[in-house]
């Protein structure tokens, strides 16, 4: 069974990214770098609890390809926890993690989110329902406050003493959404005290800068940074593994994204809609593409004209043509 606390450190962890982290961007993410833990995308446990279509089928997951897998779910309801964590545990997944850093008005309004930071005794009834519910592990990713970290350290020892097994935390409060840097000084504070992993999150766009600053911390998590760059995850599993093991690096880790051609990327950037096609469908699964195709092209020559094309495909054999021709 998954654990937190005997997973090989450092843990390198896909964010939890809505819209974002579907099995298709799992499978290609794990195909790269197999070390990486990964996220869904946050779920309901109301949902989850009545059974919704779409939400179960976001659950879905293959069990030979994307462990260790993470389910994250939001809510207010402890005894929605209890059953959710069930169905979640039922399904196979390795771990259920509870996401407390929402910061969007429509989850924060009804209490979700980052809303539960502001009542951490909520907070702390949730953990302890979920970890009544299962076996698997329970981690809750959260922020660094509401509008300070000042209060990181009381909330987060209240989640450990509820059972949370694990932490990752972004480096930013509520307020602050996606403005500014993120401070990580607070969560190395927090590791110093705190007996389960804490994994720090936040503006990680290169193995470099994860090396940086991985600090105290048993790992990193990496979210916008896999933009257009689902290659940076095997960096950092390497750059962090090597300056575990001391092995010195003579000059600044070079980017694999850096060394490759764009003709280089096209086989990845197919893959991932053959995937995204196999999972969803080719309308829904095209769709869903069309983002992540504009991300790839950035900042190569005829990004522009190229992204225009690519926003409006709809099968593989669209995409193919139109990198065909580049
Ligand atoms: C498009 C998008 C969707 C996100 N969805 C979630 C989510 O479902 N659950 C969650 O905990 N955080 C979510 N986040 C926050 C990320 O997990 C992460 O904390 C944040 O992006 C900071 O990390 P980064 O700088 O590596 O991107 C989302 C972020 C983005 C950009």
């Amino acid at each position: 069974m998954f654990s937190w606390s005997t997973t090989d450190r450092p843990i390198v962890a896909l964010a939890p990214m809505a819209g974002v982290t579907d099995a298709a961007y799992r499978q290609l993410i794990k195909k790269l770098a197999p070390e990486v833990v990964v996220y869904s995308e946050f779920l309901s446990t109301d949902a989850i609890h009545y059974g919704a279509k779409k939400t179960m089928g976001m659950m879905n997951f293959d069990p030979e390809l994307e462990r260790p897998f993470i389910v994250q779910v939001f809510g207010k309801k402890p005894e929605n926890f209890l059953s959710a964590a069930k169905i979640v545990e039922e399904m196979g997944a390795d771990g259920i993690d509870i996401n407390m850093g929402c910061p969007a008005a429509r989850v924060t309004s009804s209490c979700h989110g980052s809303a539960l930071m502001r009542d951490p005794e909520l907070a702390a009834e949730l953990v302890q329902a979920t970890k009544e519910a299962v076996k698997i592990p329970v981690s809750v990713k959260t922020r660094l406050g509401w509008e300070s970290p000042d209060q990181l350290i009381s909330f987060c020892s209240k989640l450990v003493e509820a059972g949370a097994d694990a932490l990752a935390i972004h480096g930013r409060t509520y307020t602050q959404k996606y403005n500014g840097a993120a401070n990580w000084d607070p969560i190395y504070e927090l590791k110093k005290v705190i007996s389960v992993p804490v994994i720090g999150n936040g503006d990680i766009t290169s193995a470099q800068i994860a090396v940086d600053k991985l600090g105290n911390l048993d790992g990193v998590m990496i979210g916008r940074g896999t933009f257009g760059n689902p290659w940076i995850m095997k960096d950092v599993c390497e750059a962090l593994k090597s300056s575990k093991l001391k092995v010195p690096s003579s000059n600044k880790l070079i980017p694999t994204i850096e060394k490759l051609s764009f003709e280089d990327k096209i086989p990845i950037i197919l893959e991932h809609c053959e995937l995204s096609v196999r999972l969803k469908g080719e309308r829904r699964g095209m769709f869903e593409m069309r983002k992540h195709l504009a991300s790839y092209v950035k900042g190569i020559d005829g990004a522009k004209e190229l992204r225009a094309r690519l926003v409006l495909v709809e099968s593989v054999e669209d995409v193919k043509s139109i990198l065909g021709h580049y």
